[in-house]
């Protein structure tokens, strides 16, 4: 397994819809165990793979926090939600792809999601409570929207200005 680079907003790759996996390949698999790797060392709980450059229909997650309970790594293909609470709930929200900022974001409460697995398998399952914000945030990824597009333009545009100097700053190191 290896760490792969993962992509700061803005960047194009991550405005993109990412296509569907129509064949489960070990390249895949491979680049999911990458992403897995990248996500725990980041650290995070959720990583979808256009961060990481792949414009793919793949996101995992692990969204145990306790340091003690066993890890719980999910690798989702084509994941889609099926179903959505009338519920919500907001959660102050980060991503890997913009780091150090944090905004509430307002979603379903619970949602329920179908996907293929890293074995090929078709899923389905509810998912609730930090598990239903992931992985809605992570999906939205695949279809090319950040966290910050709930937020007012105003907001946006200020986490997106010190993005950029971040990156004008990474690439001078
Ligand atoms: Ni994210």
């Amino acid at each position: 397994m290896s760490l792969r680079p993962i992509l700061i907003h803005p960047d194009p790759r991550l405005k993109t819809v990412c296509a569907p996996v129509s064949a489960l390949t070990d390249d895949l698999r491979r680049l999911a165990d990458d992403m897995l790797e990248t996500m725990y060392e980041a650290p995070g709980i959720g990583l979808a793979a256009p961060q990481v450059g792949v414009l793919s229909r793949l996101i995992v997650m692990d969204c145990v926090k306790d340091r003690d309970a066993a890890p719980r790594p999910m690798v989702l293909f084509n994941p889609e939600v099926v179903w959505a609470s009338e519920a919500r709930s907001t959660y102050e929200e980060g991503c890997l792809s913009i780091p150090e900022q944090f905004a509430e974001v307002e979603r379903p409460a619970e949602v329920r999601v179908r996907w293929t697995g890293r074995d090929g398998r078709e899923e389905e399952d509810l998912f609730s409570g930090l598990w239903a914000i992931c992985v809605q945030h992570e999906i939205d990824h695949l279809n090319g929207r950040l966290f910050i597009d709930y937020l007012s333009p105003l907001r946006r545009q200020m986490i997106t200005r010190r993005m950029q100097k971040l990156k004008r700053e990474r690439a001078k190191a």
